[in-house]
């Protein structure tokens, strides 16, 4: 167990940090020789999109659909807080690194769990029945939605000894690398493409056209 948590935990940072700068150098080195994306990008309009679009509820499109809103925040806040604070994640690297930092009570983590869980039920009904998602769904995305949420079941399963406790820890673990190691490679790198494209449609919209940033 000791082997598979040192592989996997150096497989899966490792595999997120590279892919992640080689994708971002690979992008900017296409928009220098594109040439029109990087004149365009103003830090006053880009930031001010940024501000606007992380606000709840700021959009139009998100006051057009404000239960999909909700359920999006609280999914984002948990998935990205739960891993980050959850103790058992938290003592595995103070034991390897000699450093940690705080971490949220287990019934507040077991909760956070819970949201990501039901959130990722509601983008699967959401996909199968809206037909302006459905038209973009194939089953990729319904594969990536399941590899989304398959380290939070193995983990509050874990946690809660429901099952043999060293089998869903090897589950969890392998879920959890794949979890990392797909994000720089498949749509969830939209966690760092938000950033840039949004800078660039709001600099579009403010310094260019001079429009509203919807
Ligand atoms: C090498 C990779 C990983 C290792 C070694 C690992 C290890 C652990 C351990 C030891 C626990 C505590 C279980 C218990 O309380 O008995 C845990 C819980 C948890 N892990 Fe991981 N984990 C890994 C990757 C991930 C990833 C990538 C995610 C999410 C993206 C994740 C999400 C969680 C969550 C949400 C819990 C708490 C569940 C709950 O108590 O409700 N883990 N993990
Ligand atoms: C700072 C990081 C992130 C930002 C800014 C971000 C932003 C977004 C945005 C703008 C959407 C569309 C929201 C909507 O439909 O209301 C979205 C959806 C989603 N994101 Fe993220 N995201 C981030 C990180 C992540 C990560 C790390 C994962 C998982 C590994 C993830 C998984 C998802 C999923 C599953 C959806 C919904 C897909 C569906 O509709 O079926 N996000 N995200």
């Amino acid at each position: 167990m000791e082997l598979l948590v040192t592989v996997c935990a150096w497989l899966g940072l490792g595999v997120l940090l590279l892919g992640v700068t080689g994708r971002l150098l690979w992008a900017w080195r296409a928009a220098r020789i594109e040439g029109s994306v990087l004149p365009v990008m103003s830090a006053r309009y880009g930031l001010r999109s940024l501000v606007h679009w992380l606000l709840p509820l700021s959009t139009r499109n998100q006051r057009l659909h404000p239960v999909v809103t909700l359920v999006s925040y609280l999914f984002h806040l948990c998935l990205l807080l739960a891993p980050l604070l959850v103790a058992g994640h938290v003592e595995l690297w103070r034991q390897r690194w000699g450093f940690g930092w705080p971490t949220l009570p287990d019934p507040v983590i077991d909760v956070m769990t819970l949201v990501v869980m039901v959130a990722v039920l509601f983008f699967l009904l959401r996909r199968l029945a809206a037909p302006e998602v459905r038209n973009v769904t194939g089953w990729k995305e319904y594969l990536l939605l399941m590899v989304v949420v398959a380290p939070f079941v193995t983990g509050i399963i874990a946690h809660l000894h429901l099952l043999d406790y060293r089998l869903v820890m090897v589950l969890h673990i392998v879920s959890g690398t794949l979890w990392l190691v797909l994000i720089p490679f498949s749509w969830l790198s939209h966690m760092f493409w938000f950033f840039f494209t949004r800078s660039y449609m709001g600099s579009e919209f403010g310094a260019v056209r001079n429009a509203r940033d919807w």
